[in-house]
């Protein structure tokens, strides 16, 4: 027996060094950690339980035959984040740089077959050269069958994905199709051709981080969810995440224990600015009406003029979807359109309440918007809230003019409660540009064309510059003071709870793409 123990510990022991100590140490040079030891601080201590450690190649071609590593490339099993099971699979750059073989990508399957059957979320950890070019096309097979299932487990389970190295080339694809993604800055790139192939092709010189780091897909391109400053505080964000969604899509999201006490928040009073069009920071709103702290801003440094992140409200995980008057006044156009409509359908996915703050002085003119399809985009925010059946709120705190009115999750399209601040403006469009249209002949006839359109601008603000027109028809169902915010929503959202819709019987629906 003490042999066959000692065989069975010595191939741990080989497994627990990968490609061997001086590629760990490189690793570590690079400033980045080993796959196990990303593992080991991703998971509540001592949970994780591993699986196909001892799983080797089966190629023969450029030699491979006689290089070969337990585990190849990638360290795969399940484990616990708070307690709850999360499936798991962590790429080990120092196995052949991390590159998927056949054998890699069936041990990444098997996991994530593994969660579909359990419901439990499945958390990637990426740091890969790519196919492993010596394997040719069963590794393109290998991803095919990945990128298979990670639409499959759409919607069923939630998916993240954190590159924590290079992710090029096809390869960039698994993590595009799950739920969120965090990039590391400066060690950690994506990019479906590299900087050598674009300047051969478009003569642009780039470098890696300018073409696909972190920074860059955080905010150029979107691409990424979270930036992070390092692997630890990636790792700590994607717990922190995990908290607030639920197992998978039959469940709800934890609810923390809540002591409720006075609700009443007097500095919301104050928020808005005497003048129509100062800016404020939305974030201010989320913050006064949230449990303390509680907000986990998704997508922070892309499309600013929405915010969308997850919070707890009494304690029960909530989506917000905020437009930002801070930033472009809070207009709705491509980028925010999309942004907000994939938050949208994640929280409906996962059964994540709505709450939408809207002060929105609508949709942004001009030819760049316009020509780039900023109707088929913003009708992607729309089909998404027209969509979702969870509880869906809505506060009015300022403007909600035109077409983005009816899309900020109006009565209309199926919110459950529409609030409104006093200071809610809602018309079809801001009172300068109405009385040049409906009053032109008038303002032109006048003696004083300029103080004509003055006072018919007047006309039309006192008319429409309100929240209370919306409300005799019944689109806003209650006018309220500021400061009472949290507790309507609170009450809203336990009014809600057992709300239950069902969209029309279809396969699905056809989202414009
Ligand atoms: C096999 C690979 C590999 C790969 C790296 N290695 N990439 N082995 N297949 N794809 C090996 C190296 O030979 C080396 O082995 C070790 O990993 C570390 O690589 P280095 O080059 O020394 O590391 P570094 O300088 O950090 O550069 C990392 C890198 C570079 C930028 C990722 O290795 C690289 O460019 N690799 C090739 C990337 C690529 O073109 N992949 C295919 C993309 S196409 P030793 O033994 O020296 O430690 C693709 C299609 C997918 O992926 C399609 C899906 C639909």
């Amino acid at each position: 027996m003490e042999d066959k123990l000692k065989l069975l510990s010595d191939k741990i022991g080989q497994a627990m060094l990968g490609g061997g100590e001086k590629r760990i140490e490189a690793q570590h040079k690079k400033g980045k950690l080993t796959a196990r030891e990303r593992l080991h601080f991703l998971l509540d201590e001592g949970s994780f339980e591993e699986i196909g450690m001892l799983v080797t190649h089966r190629s023969t071609d450029f030699g491979l035959d006689k290089e070969k590593y337990l585990g190849d490339g990638v360290v795969t099993g399940y484990g616990k984040i708070d307690g709850r099971l999360v499936y798991v699979f962590s790429q080990d750059f120092t196995v052949f740089g991390g590159s998927l073989s056949e054998t890699h990508a069936e041990k990444i399957c098997k996991i994530m077959d593994l969660a579909m059957k359990n419901g439990a979320p499945v958390i990637g950890l990426n740091d890969s050269g790519g196919a492993r070019i010596q394997e040719g096309v069963v590794s393109l097979g290998g991803y095919a069958d990945i990128f298979y299932r990670n639409t499959l487990a759409s919607g069923v389970v939630p998916q993240i994905s954190a590159i924590m190295g290079p992710c090029a080339g096809g390869a960039v694809y698994s993590p595009a199709i799950t739920d969120f993604i965090m990039m590391v800055e400066n060690t950690s790139y994506m990019f479906v051709t590299g900087p050598n192939v674009v300047k051969t092709v478009t003569h642009e010189e780039v470098t890696s981080e300018e073409l696909g780091g972190a920074m860059t897909h955080a905010s150029k391109s979107g691409v990424t969810h979270f930036a992070c400053a390092n692997e630890i505080e990636c790792i700590r964000r994607i717990r922190s995440l995990v908290s607030y969604m639920p197992q998978n899509c039959e469940e709800e999201a934890p609810r923390l224990p809540y002591e409720s006490g006075n609700e009443k928040r007097p500095a919301l009073n104050s928020i808005i600015p005497a003048n129509p069009n100062q800016p404020y920071d939305i974030r201010d709103v989320i913050s006064e009406v949230i449990d303390n702290g509680s907000f986990l801003e998704v997508h922070k440094d892309f499309a600013e003029n929405i915010v969308v992140g997850f919070a707890r409200l009494a304690g029960r995980s909530i989506g917000i979807v905020a437009n930002q008057p801070a930033v472009l006044a809070g207009v709705l156009d491509i980028h925010s359109s999309t942004k907000a409509a994939r938050f949208v359908r994640f929280c409906d996915s996962f059964n994540i309440p709505l709450l939408v703050f809207e002060d929105v002085p609508g949709f942004l003119p001009g030819t760049d918007q316009e020509w780039n399809a900023i109707i088929t985009n913003g009708a992607k925010l729309l089909y998404a809230f027209c969509e979702a059946t969870v509880p869906r709120v809505t506060v009015i705190t300022r403007k909600a003019y035109g077409g983005a009115y009816d899309v900020m999750n109006s009565k209309h399209i199926g919110a459950d409660m529409n609030y409104a601040w006093p200071t809610a403006e809602i018309a079809v469009m801001g009172a300068k540009g109405a009385a040049e249209i409906i009053f032109k002949n008038e303002i032109a006839k006048a003696a004083d064309p300029a103080a004509k359109w003055k006072e018919k601008e007047q006309e039309y603000m006192e008319t429409f510059a309100n929240p209370y027109r919306a409300a005799e028809r019944g689109f806003i169902d209650e006018v309220i003071v500021p400061e009472d915010t949290r507790a309507k929503l609170i009450a809203a959202f336990e009014m809600l709870q057992n709300k239950a819709a069902k969209l029309p019987q279809k396969k699905h629906g056809n989202i414009p793409l």
